[in-house]
């Protein structure tokens, strides 16, 4: 792949800086995003896609021998996709002047660990702050300006109010989506882009500076009130009751359709005690400073992303940094930020925008889940602690497209000659979940919103009573306890992956669940555990194992093993017992 430093033609920079752009025509064979039994997924070469990912610390790409030995550490670990950071600085160290170097080595190390990427554009803003725009733009402060708070002060983020930054982010985020369109347009390599990282200002509850204050006190632009209007009745109900509080206007001031903004007399995120944090976190306070933010960086934004989806369109999102009790109000996150209460002025002010997005760090991870599905707002989950049962929570349950830890390549002592912990003294949990869900995906994707996947619970105590389950035709029947090693009637044929030349996965892996994929066949993750099935119609026959599939765990992977019958099965007369964990198919019928 060959390195460019370009100069845009004046012609070519003052086209992709007007707003008002036509994305360019979706294409089929670019990744996209379809709807499936009312599900919105990725699709990526004609199939469904799951991305199995983790994003990179933010500094990892700016160097090609620093990520030399991690992309294939992070592809033995079971990941599929990487969220991977370009920057506005490096691509563009002078104006018009594009040196992609470091979006060449960042694509050519995922192509040659098999790993395919998510880009995130870190331009105007990064965690509510600015410090990847290129030293042009910082030292121009009348052309480029920062935010200020009530107090004058300048605070260390772009504002919002400065047409020329936004139109020289849009025609840098265009230069990369041309670029990537050329390098990657028939490889699609790039599944994904983010535009921005986490928006909003922080150290005030909105901007101050002159035109922030002017634009405050007009009244609330047509486009987001007509939006209001037409989608009063599937409003976030947040945003609905402070509408409704301050008399449903459908014209008005902000401050006369939103009600009052910060008091000067509000304390600060310091002087509140941790009880006050606590109440806050959950509360819509001073909606309207955060409801003009995020008009501010939504409408900002769509001028960015709409640029960009002129040269290359595939879908883009935009990630949240969330309420919680550490930053309960807005300012103390930043305020603008795709706040669920906010969700429906991001989607009048950013159409181009396909996805608002949850970094999730708090522990009311289904809370979240719950709030950014609202609306059919597709779950892409670009950071999150690594916790693999999220992970499967999300994907089975929330039909997520993508889960991602941050900072996947580790911290401090991070070693990256080490070997994956898959087997090891310390397993790598998500790195078994991701084999896990990484094997099933195809047969996940075509199941998300059919109603047909549950997870089971993580039973390890041998003593623990049966459950059961009942799932389309049939009653699963779940039994703990020794089985029987071997399985067979005469006992020497081998059991379901009891005598396995291959490492056992973690008895303790979260992953256990049951996909009922077609009528009569199931998918079963779990064991140790003996599993029986009943029909729910009984008078259509006894039910029969029609045939039973077993895999082996070879090298990290899952991979399809033995079809068992004969004397590991008893000639299918018997139901046979799991010997340790594992994936299962079995087909049934009912026989007259
Ligand atoms: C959230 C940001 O979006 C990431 O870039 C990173 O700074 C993490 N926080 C650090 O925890």
């Amino acid at each position: 792949m060959k390195t460019s430093l370009l100069p845009v033609s004046l012609a070519v920079a003052a086209c992709l800086a007007f707003p008002g752009l036509a994305p360019a025509a979706p294409d089929a064979t670019q990744p996209h995003l379809e709807t499936r039994h009312g599900v919105r997924q990725l699709v990526v070469d004609g199939q469904p896609f799951l991305m199995l990912s983790g994003e990179l610390h933010n500094s990892s790409t700016s160097s090609k021998e620093y990520m030399k030995p991690i992309w294939p550490q992070l592809a033995r670990r079971n990941l599929n996709t990487v969220l991977a950071v370009i920057t506005w600085e490096l691509i563009e160290p002078q104006p018009g002047h594009f040196d992609f170097t470091t979006v060449d080595d960042t694509i050519q190390g995922a192509r040659d660990s098999h790993l395919r990427l998510v880009i995130l554009w870190f331009g105007s803003w990064k965690n509510g702050e600015s410090s990847y725009q290129p030293a042009w733009v910082k030292a121009d402060p009348q052309r480029y300006p920062w935010a200020k708070d009530r107090a004058g002060k300048t605070l260390n983020l772009l504002s919002t109010f400065g047409d020329a930054t936004r139109d020289a982010d849009a025609r840098a985020f265009a230069a990369l989506m041309r670029h990537l369109r050329e390098v990657d347009g028939k490889e699609h390599t790039v599944l994904a882009m983010q535009v921005e990282n986490e928006v909003g200002v922080l150290g005030d509850s909105r901007d101050f500076v002159p035109a922030a204050n002017d634009a405050f006190a007009k009244p609330v632009p047509k486009e987001l009130m007509n939006y209001l209007v037409q989608h009063q009745d599937t409003l976030a109900p947040e945003l609905k009751t402070v509408w409704a509080a301050n008399g449903n206007k459908p014209a008005g001031t902000w401050a006369e359709v939103f009600g009052p903004g910060k008091p000067d007399s509000a304390k600060n995120a310091a002087q509140l005690s941790q009880d006050e944090k606590d109440t806050l976190w959950r509360q819509f306070d001073w909606p309207v400073d955060e409801i003009f933010m995020a008009w501010r960086y939504s409408t900002y934004i769509n001028k960015v992303a709409a640029a960009g989806k002129a040269e290359y369109n595939i879908p883009y999102y935009c990630n949240t940094w969330l309420q919680q009790p550490g930053t309960p109000r807005p300012g103390e996150f930043p305020s603008g930020c795709p706040e669920p209460e906010v969700h429906d002025v991001w989607r009048a002010g950013a159409p181009n925008i396909d996805i608002l997005a949850p970094d999730i760090y708090i522990p009311q991870f289904e809370e979240v889940c719950q709030r950014y599905t609202r609306n059919g707002n597709p779950l892409l989950i670009p950071e999150a602690a690594s916790t693999p049962d999220n992970a499967l929570l999300a994907v089975l349950k929330y039909n997520a497209m993508c889960f991602s830890p941050f900072g996947i390549e580790g911290r401090g002592g991070f070693n990256p000659q080490a070997a994956p912990g898959v087997g090891a003294a310390t397993p790598d949990s998500l790195a078994q979940t991701y084999a896990i869900l990484g094997y099933l995906a195809p047969v996940i994707l075509e199941n998300q919103g059919r109603g047909t996947i549950t997870r089971l619970p993580a039973v390890t105590d041998t003593n623990a009573p049966p459950q059961e389950l009942k799932l389309g035709d049939y009653t699963l029947h779940f039994a703990y306890g020794a089985p029987n090693q071997g399985g067979g009637r005469r006992g020497g044929g081998g059991g379901p992956r009891a005598y396995g030349p291959y490492p056992p996965v973690d008895n303790n892996s979260p992953a256990r669940l049951v996909i009922n994929s077609a009528p009569g066949e199931y998918y079963l993750v779990g064991g140790p555990m003996r599993v029986s099935f009943t029909a729910n119609q009984p008078d259509r026959g006894d039910v029969v194992l029609g045939s039973f599939d077993e895999t082996m765990y070879v090298d990290g992977h899952w991979v399809p093993g033995r079809r068992l019958n004969g004397d590991e099965t008893s000639d299918n007369r018997n139901w046979p017992a799991l010997g340790s964990f594992g994936i299962y198919r079995y087909s049934v019928f009912q026989r007259q």
